[in-house]
């Protein structure tokens, strides 16, 4: 049964932060920028300390990670997005690298604590529920963990089903905002791009389950999917590009062994469109992460195809897909959860699809990675690589095996000195591999 709400201003809301206290915001579209905003009104009047932010990506400005307020607010995010990027490279903001998977656990298992959850929700229904839309990832989490849960009630926000769905039981305070949802538009797949996709898709089967990471590559492959059939999603997130596979028939669920017939996802980032195509979508599960991105969970789906980007691969296979160097650039998120699970799926495989050179000329395909990267996918993990110049399968190679078939798929440009390299490096036998 529906509720009366009583609504109270985003400054009055926000006065149940303590100094020290742990805040959650709600993830990509539903940050509750006027909660965040009014947060930032209490650091600005020195009424708070030690505030320390947790979120995924979110969408929007990310005020509190600016200089300004050293000493105010020490934001720890679960991935470094856009807005934050800059200011995590200068160390005024920080990160705290975990599997996508797990960042639900850490406030379930108290390694973090979460004293305010600051949320944006649709506009209760009949039942008295509302819908987290867009954003359930580790927010439902938090929502169980928190002292006090704060929503802003948004009547842009879709109505997700699934664990998005949350009694008004659970919410503390109400604030009343109605701004349209930030969107996100991806531009066209250019020709590097169109041909990756066309790469990954020779590798995807008929009744495969699909995964897509983030990046400009997830909807350059999807563009390549048209003539495919009873395609599944299990993901963590997915964007414009599922949209017409959808309406085509292709993406249909039909072949799942769990979650038959729906899309399964924990966030999603897209257009208007594809917040109205998930609104009261009984298709579309928007679930917990803890569960979207359990490798056991996504290994009970046949054929799951995982495919994530990277920032550099090494000639023995490993991935760097978080940083630039000792530069973070994004996180872990979910793609060792998902190269995981789709190894582990039967006739499944996972791929890391990337252009062979970044947009100066280097090579990504390196012979070693940049001084301070870090490893996300393992060289053990590694199994089916592809640029634009082709798809190489390294899982059961040797080193040298592995170096050979990398620099097949390398920029040509690039390939002697490549070559020279694991020469120099495996020593005169290596010319002598197939
Ligand atoms: N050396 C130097 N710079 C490099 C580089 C390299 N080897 N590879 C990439 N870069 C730079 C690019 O030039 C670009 O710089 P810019 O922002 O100044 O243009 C930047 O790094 C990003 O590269 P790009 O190829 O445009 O990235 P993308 O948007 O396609 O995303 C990842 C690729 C790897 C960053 C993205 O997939 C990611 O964040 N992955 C995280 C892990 C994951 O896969 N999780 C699962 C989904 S959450």
């Amino acid at each position: 049964m529906q509720k009366n709400i009583r609504f109270i201003t985003a400054d009055e809301a926000v006065k149940v932060v303590k100094s020290g206290d742990h805040v959650h915001f709600s993830s990509v579209a539903c940050a509750p920028s006027v909660l965040i905003d009014a947060l930032c009104r209490r650091g600005d009047a020195g009424e708070i300390r030690d505030v320390k932010i947790h979120h995924l990506h979110t969408e929007g400005p990310a005020p509190y990670t600016d200089k300004k307020y050293e000493g105010v607010f020490f934001h720890q995010a679960f991935f470094v997005g856009e807005n934050v990027r800059k200011n995590v490279q200068d160390g005024y903001a920080d990160y705290i690298p975990v599997f996508l998977s797990e960042t639900q656990k850490l406030y379930r298992c108290g390694a973090l604590p979460c004293d305010v959850a600051m949320i944006q929700v649709s506009l209760p229904d009949k039942h008295g529920f509302v819908s987290m839309g867009p954003s359930v990832d580790a927010t439902l989490a938090a929502i169980e963990c928190a002292k006090y849960v704060i929503a802003v009630v948004n009547r842009n926000v879709p109505r997700a089903w699934g664990d998005a769905m949350i009694p008004l039981s659970k919410i503390d305070m109400f604030v009343e905002d109605n701004t349209p949802l930030p969107t996100t538009l991806f531009s066209e797949p250019d020709e590097i791009e169109t041909a990756i996709g066309r790469n990954c898709a020779s590798l995807i089967e008929d009744g495969a389950t699909l995964q897509m990471g983030i990046g400009a590559i997830p909807n350059a492959v999807l563009a390549q999917l048209g003539n495919h059939k009873n395609l599944g999603i299990h993901t963590e997130m997915f964007a414009d590009g599922v949209l017409p596979l959808v309406e085509k028939g292709v993406v249909n669920g039909a072949e799942k062994k769990i979650n038959k017939g729906k899309m399964v996802s924990t966030f999603l980032m897209g257009s208007q469109e594809c917040y109205d195509f998930i609104d009261d979508n009984p298709m579309v599960l928007m679930k917990d992460v803890g569960y979207t991105n359990d490798p056991y969970v996504i290994a009970k789906n046949p054929k799951v195809t995982a495919i994530n980007s990277a920032i550099q691969v090494d000639l023995t296979g490993q991935v760097c897909a978080d940083s630039i160097g000792t530069k973070f650039y994004s996180g872990v998120g979910g793609q060792i959860d998902f190269v995981y699970g789709a190894s582990m799926s039967e006739g499944g495989k996972a791929i890391i699809a990337m252009p062979s050179v970044t947009k100066k000329g280097i090579s990504k395909i390196s012979p070693i990675l940049h001084s301070g990267a870090g490893v996300v996918t393992t060289r053990n993990h590694i199994h089916w690589f592809v640029t634009e110049y082709g798809a190489v399968n390294l899982y059961g190679k040797s080193l040298q095996e592995r170096a050979k078939l990398l620099i097949s798929i390398a920029h040509p440009d690039h390939r002697e000195a490549l070559d020279k390299a694991a020469f120099e490096r495996f020593g005169p036998h290596f010319h002598f591999i197939g």
